[in-house]
């Protein structure tokens, strides 16, 4: 297959997938509107919400895939508090794998980024760890300051990327073939999207994944006044 026949095949069986499902659960709820008590009515609209998030983030990625491609898509880098950013993310995450727990240890570190492809980027990282990670499982997201990047780790326990996979699952629709990827659904894009985004902004992005634990490390420049203050100096040394 090529990409394009790749792209095609992969677009629409995922938004097939939860277009059926929206329609299946909409008409279920109209047909049996009286049969149905408070509890599942809920319960069909939360399925309905949470399949509509899929589509939007699918719609999201695929115009981002064609945007990589674009000079002309600027990036507006500006400071960016990013603990905001990640708790925003992890409580929709959460909605859609309510089973996972979240432990966000993030100082008030500020970066350079766009912010929303940085929100982006993230949803993509945490989803996929809400995703893969184990059941029950609790995902970790840290940050440290070391050389003017700050460097934010996404972390989940779960069956682990094999090495040889590493720079593969970064590229454009590849998923690992294991139980797990055929159990979750996706496109494959998510990675790639996210290694382009990231490398835009002037960051880098790797994985680590061994002892049943994965690792997604994000270095974005650090955009805090110490590191300006130091800038200035180093200028005005030159
Ligand atoms: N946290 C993770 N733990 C284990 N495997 C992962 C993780 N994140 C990504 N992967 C693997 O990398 C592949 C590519 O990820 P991605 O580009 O986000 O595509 P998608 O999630 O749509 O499959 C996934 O299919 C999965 O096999
Ligand atoms: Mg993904």
């Amino acid at each position: 297959m090529n990409d394009y026949e790749d792209f095609i095949s992969t677009v629409s069986h995922e938004l097939r997938t939860p277009l059926t499902s929206i329609r299946g659960f909409s008409q279920t709820m109209l047909a049996s509107w009286e049969k149905l008590d408070d509890d599942n009515k809920k319960k069909f609209l939360n399925i309905i919400i949470e399949q509509s998030n899929r589509l939007i983030n699918l719609v999201e990625n695929m115009l981002s895939v064609t945007k990589l491609q674009d000079t002309k898509d600027t990036i507006i880098i500006k400071e960016v508090t990013i603990k905001p950013v990640i708790e925003m993310i992890c409580s929709i995450v959460k909605t859609q794998h309510p089973d996972k727990s979240f432990k966000i240890d993030i100082n008030d570190h500020a970066i350079l980024a766009d912010k929303d492809k940085f929100q982006q980027v993230m949803t993509n990282l945490i989803e996929n760890a809400g995703k893969y990670g184990d059941d029950k499982s609790t995902i970790t997201i840290k940050s440290n300051y070391a050389n003017d990047f700050v460097i934010i780790k996404v972390i989940n326990n779960g069956i682990e990327i094999s090495e040889n996979d590493y720079e593969k699952i970064f590229t454009k629709f590849s998923r690992i073939d294991n139980p797990l990827t055929r159990k979750v659904q996706g496109s494959g894009l998510g990675l790639y999207i996210t290694k382009n985004l990231v490398e835009k902004m002037g960051g880098n992005i790797r994985v680590n994944s061994q002892n049943h634990e994965t690792v997604f490390e994000v270095s974005m420049p650090c955009a805090n006044i110490e590191r300006q203050a130091m800038n200035a100096v180093r200028n005005s040394n030159n």
